[in-house]
């Protein structure tokens, strides 16, 4: 039995950085996002002997495991275990499985893939379970497991993550508004192709060391009140202000951690102050934000769109992608 699930990857609006449990992925604080239409991710999931896994890049070329992402996903699937089996359902589940992951999401370019693939993940395996259907709760807890952002993904449009109480299946997503409700385009800026030397993981499990992290959590609740009246108003100024706010607090907070973490390169900065300049002659709506890399995600109401794209075309180091507000992960075949 073939289970096929699709996912996309999600820009923070208001980021998630640092853990209360590195291990159980339980974010130190709330987040929310704007789930995207575009690139995509699919998993087919099958029930087998011994696990095993193989994946396919953007290009359709069979990528080489490494070991570390083969021990994320062996962990994942025994987390998964662990969190069914603390609701009850574990028995229902095959003991061993195998993994096709095709991604069109070319690798560590500052677009979260990790959030897609353990979406997409979480996806097919919640429809392994036998009985009666998980609740999108639990398929956002088990995305959680993957990856912190990914807890976002199965809900479509605009996604909070929200911490209740302890255990491992205490943070889990809540949707917002729907993709329907308010449609924004995210013109994606890539500036640099390099792998990043440090991924998120390992970069959140060092969010404590910073000497701002404790004022940054002091301040999220207001930023996500702010954040969830902006959507749900359509208010584009207020969204503006407190997730620019926000994305560069969160990146104050990674180079001031020990060790630091400097994702915004040069090319970053400069597109920062080349937007507002334009945003503010010609009166456009338009927000920046970066997750953790370089990428500068430049989200727009429709309106404002033809001239922030052709403001990306003239990026000429940059490469550009176009993504709109998205829906949440799903089934496609069964
Ligand atoms: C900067 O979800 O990528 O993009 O749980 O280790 O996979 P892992 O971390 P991840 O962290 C996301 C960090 C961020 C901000 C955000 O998406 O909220």
């Amino acid at each position: 039995m073939s289970i096929i699930a699709q996912s996309s990857p999600n820009i923070a609006l208001i980021k998630y950085w640092g853990n209360r449990d590195d291990e159980l992925r339980l974010p130190a604080a709330d987040s929310l996002s704007m789930v995207l239409d575009f690139p995509t991710v699919s998993a087919t999931v099958d029930s087998s002997e011994v696990l095993s896994i193989r994946s396919y890049d953007h290009d359709g070329i069979e990528k080489l495991q490494t070991e570390a992402s083969v021990d994320r996903l062996k962990k994942h699937w025994t987390l998964t275990k662990k969190f069914l089996r603390s609701i009850g359902r574990t028995q229902e589940l095959p003991e061993e499985i195998s993994i096709t992951i095709h991604s069109g999401i070319p690798p560590s370019i500052g677009i979260a893939s990790s959030a897609a693939v353990f979406s997409c993940l979480a996806e097919a395996y919640a429809a392994l379970v036998r009985g009666k259907a998980l609740t999108r709760e639990e398929v956002s807890i088990i995305g959680r497991l993957g990856s912190g952002s990914g807890a976002r993904n199965s809900f479509g449009g605009y996604v909070a993550l929200e911490n209740h109480g302890e255990g491992i299946g205490s943070a889990y997503g809540r949707q917002i508004a729907s993709e329907e409700h308010w449609m924004l385009h995210d013109i994606i800026l890539v500036p640099s192709r390099e792998e990043k030397k440090v991924g998120s993981t390992e970069g959140h499990a060092k969010a404590t060391t910073s000497p701002l992290f404790a004022e940054r959590i002091r301040q999220i609740p207001r930023r996500m009140r702010e954040c969830i009246d902006a959507i749900q108003r359509k208010d584009f100024e207020k969204l503006q202000t407190v997730s620019e706010e926000d994305s560069l607090d969160m990146h104050h907070v990674m180079e001031t951690q020990n060790p630091p973490l400097r994702y915004l390169s040069d090319a970053t900065h400069r597109i920062i102050d080349d937007i507002k300049t334009l945003r503010d002659r010609e009166k456009l709506q338009v927000l920046f934000t970066m997750d953790a890399g370089p990428t500068v995600h430049l989200i727009c109401t429709e309106d404002s769109r033809e001239a922030v794209e052709a403001f990306a075309g003239r990026q000429k180091d940059c490469i550009m992608f176009k993504a709109k507000t998205g829906k949440s992960s799903h089934l496609v075949e069964k």
